[in-house]
């Protein structure tokens, strides 16, 4: 018998509890060992009532659990930083294994957490951060982990790709949309972390951490969320052959990492463009495995259950061979950063013009003397307005030199607005 105590009774430890039941038999077969939750620390026990467990199961002290010789693991589900950090490091020194789905912590706080691990020989699980029930970390630590990686495009955040591909197939609104993304349990307690795609860069700084073994944490993350998007937006992609999905992308390049999170076209015909729903995707560029994507999903109760038990069940069995500790999350070279006007890929441009002789020609010029080369061009009229819509596809270009050709295009009377979108190609992903 491994016994187990449990911080946090919330979406997703209603799934921990559910599947260690659902799957007792199985679970108990796979490891030698029946897992039992011997504690829960929960200030509601209301909620540890409502899962099933018993009132000598619920306690509301830490030291409970930590004065518990029996208890081997903690599996921390309460999210959030100060105390979820609090809790880990003690429960480290008092010599227990650690579970946790905290992307939060691990993307500021790992480098202290896993460095107190290693003193004390136990380990720290953490499928559950990133991907929901998607094995990525597990596979990039373990069959892949002889390749060099270069490239991560991620679709990291269920609740927004769940907001955009309801957008984009229903013609939904985005606050429709974020309110049934809430009320189905995927979003973030507060969900602006969610839309601002904070969650999804907590979780490639994680991802970039494993695959260049370098450690990213979230401020090296450049980021942007999906609030900026409009309706009209999603219109012109679709139209164009692309959908938008918020990318969560980590790239090697001599050395140096790139990790940023930003709305991106991605053409309808690459695997990441069919990711849907709550569903999440990495797509893995490696040396020797190639390209590898790795779906499914990427919230939700059950399916992090999967991975936090998932970890319980690896971590049984290190306890069984007495190879606790062994940490997969090493970092032990030092990468530079990028800015990420460092990015090279295609973009789009959209201008709103005045509709004159010479507009055209001018903006061609402005980009070609920043060696931006177009790939197609459409522009529409906007009604009684005098304006033109200029949509323009660039073939791969450096970020900077297309963010100061869009500085002086700005500067000019004839340019009466400009954004870009990053599109995702195959070329430079
Ligand atoms: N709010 C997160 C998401 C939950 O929507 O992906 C899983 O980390």
């Amino acid at each position: 018998m491994i016994k187990i105590a449990v911080l946090g009774c919330g979406t997703v430890g209603g799934g921990v509890c559910q599947l260690l039941i659902q799957n007792a038999h199985d679970i108990a077969k796979r490891t030698d060992k029946c897992i039992e939750i011997k504690k829960v620390l929960e200030r509601n026990p209301q909620r540890a009532y409502d899962l099933g467990l018993k009132e000598d199961q619920v306690c509301s002290s830490l030291d409970d659990i930590l004065n518990d010789d029996e208890i081997k693991i903690v599996v921390e589900l309460m999210g959030g930083i100060d105390f979820a950090y609090e809790c880990i490091m003690k429960a480290i020194d008092a010599g227990k294994n650690i579970v946790t789905a905290n992307k939060d912590l691990i993307s500021v706080k790992g480098e202290e957490i896993f460095a107190l691990a290693k003193e004390k020989n136990v380990d720290v699980c953490y499928e559950a951060s990133v991907g929901g029930a998607i094995p990525i970390i597990g596979a990039m630590q373990n069959i892949l982990c002889a390749n060099t990686f270069t490239d991560i495009v991620g679709i990291l955040n269920g609740t927004t790709n769940y907001i955009l591909s309801k957008m984009y197939e229903k013609g939904w609104s985005y606050s429709k949309a974020l309110q049934e993304a809430t009320d189905l349990g995927y979003a973030e307690a507060d969900p602006s972390s969610d839309v601002e795609g904070t969650d999804a860069a907590r979780k490639i700084s994680i991802l970039g951490s494993i695959a260049f073994n370098s450690r990213c944490t979230l401020s090296d993350v450049y980021c942007e969320g999906i609030t900026r998007i409009e309706e009209r937006d999603i219109v012109l992609a679709k139209k164009l052959g692309y959908t938008i999905k918020l990318l969560a992308v980590a790239k090697e390049r001599n050395n140096k990492i790139l990790l940023f999170v930003r709305p991106a076209f991605v053409p309808l015909a690459h695997p990441l463009a069919s990711v849907n729903d709550v569903f999440n995707a990495a797509f893995i560029k490696c040396d020797a495995a190639d390209e590898i994507m790795l779906y499914g999903r990427g919230a939700g109760s059950m399916p992090t259950a999967s991975s936090v038990i998932g970890d319980v069940m690896t971590i049984c069995q290190n306890i069984a061979n007495g190879t606790t500790g062994k940490l997969g999350l090493e970092c032990y070279k030092v990468k530079e950063i990028s800015p990420v006007t460092d990015l090279r890929s295609s973009f789009c441009l959209r201008l709103r013009v005045a509709d004159q002789p010479n507009v055209l020609a001018g903006v061609a010029s402005v980009l070609g003397k920043k060696d931006v080369s177009i790939e197609s061009i459409i522009q529409s009229p906007v009604k009684n307005s005098g304006t033109a819509s200029l949509t323009i596809i660039t073939h791969p270009a450096s970020e900077q030199d297309l963010q100061t050709a869009i500085e002086e295009l700005k500067a000019c009377e004839y340019v009466k607005k400009a954004n870009i979108y990053m599109c995702l190609d195959m070329e430079t992903m």
